[in-house]
């Protein structure tokens, strides 16, 4: 039988629908299961581990999942606590629950930028990476750690100022809160504890791995076909984001009009195909890729 590896991933939260929409589009079938806590792949020597988005950077250290894929929020916050979560090793950026963590206080209260923050409080659930960035700065602040509901502390007096995860803003907003200074930028990463592995385990950890960049590759990248007058085809090349050999083709019938489709690995824009069409080119279509393997 052939050993599984086991993932753990975000159970419910801001990670977990991403999460699965990218298994799903590397090809894993789940199972159904009424076990809480595993979700086996039925196509795949894989099991998933449903848990907690703080628990993971454990699993994966303590080698009770193989990979895991996690925040780099709540990653490097538990490797500011802990040495042996700093080791895991990031093996890719997986491009979505895009958010940042920020200080921010009260509209037209007196603290408006990192120095004001100088002998005040801070409210977050983040105490080691606030602790870094203001004492990297030079700042010495008091701060407040809290399981949640941070964006309260300031009204309630108990902290001046709050370090906290943004996404829309929108709970910034709603609380009278604005941000002056961003401690880190996150989104979603694979992990895997360093150093030596079950050689069984490595042959899905690759495919995975494949897999994942492959999804990660197709999502921006879109496949353009348009008509070119030959004149003007230089011109037209140099439209196409991220594109490097487009075919070139003749179209049936014309002389001065050549078939031009590419691979656009930069994200095509609305002004990317007006761009395009200024430059003569007719009939444009950009389609989706659905799986790209190089
Ligand atoms: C974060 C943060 C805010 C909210 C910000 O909480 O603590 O409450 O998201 O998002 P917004 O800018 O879109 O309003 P999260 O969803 O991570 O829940 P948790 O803090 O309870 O884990
Ligand atoms: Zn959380």
């Amino acid at each position: 039988m052939t050993a599984r590896l086991k993932l753990a991933v975000q159970k419910k939260g801001r990670l977990a629908e991403g999460g699965f929409d990218l298994l799903r589009r590397a090809g894993v079938k789940l199972a159904y299961a009424r076990d809480e806590l595993t979700r086996r792949a039925e196509n795949l020597p894989l099991d998933l581990m449903l848990i907690r988005d703080d628990d993971i950077p454990n699993f994966v250290a303590s080698g009770a999942c193989e990979f895991g894929i996690v925040g780099e929020n709540v990653l490097k916050e538990a490797a500011a606590r802990s040495p042996r979560i700093a080791g895991l090793e990031t093996v890719m950026a997986l491009g979505f629950a895009k958010c940042a963590l920020k200080l921010a206080a009260p509209k037209d209260g007196p603290v408006r930028a990192l120095a004001d923050l100088q002998g005040r409080a801070v409210a977050t659930t983040y105490p080691g990476l606030t602790e870094a960035f203001l004492s990297a700065r030079g700042i010495t602040a008091e701060i407040v750690e809290m399981g949640g509901s941070v964006e309260v502390a300031p009204r309630m007096n108990i902290a001046d100022a709050i370090c906290d995860l943004v996404s829309t803003g929108a709970t910034l907003e709603a609380n009278g809160l604005t941000a002056f200074e961003t401690v880190l930028e996150s989104e979603a990463v694979l992990v895997r504890a360093p150093g030596a592995r079950a050689p069984e385990i490595e042959e899905t950890a690759a495919l995975l791995s494949e897999r994942f960049t492959g999804v990660i590759a197709s999502r921006q990248t879109k496949y353009i076909m348009l008509n070119a007058p030959t004149a003007r085809l230089d011109e037209i090349r140099a439209a196409l984001p991220g594109a490097d050999a487009p075919t070139v083709a003749p179209v049936v019938g014309r002389d001065d009009v050549v078939a031009v489709h590419a691979v656009c690995t930069e994200e095509v824009f609305w002004h990317t195909l007006e761009a395009l069409k200024a430059a003569g080119a007719r009939s444009i279509l950009v389609l989706p890729i659905e799986k790209m393997m190089p």
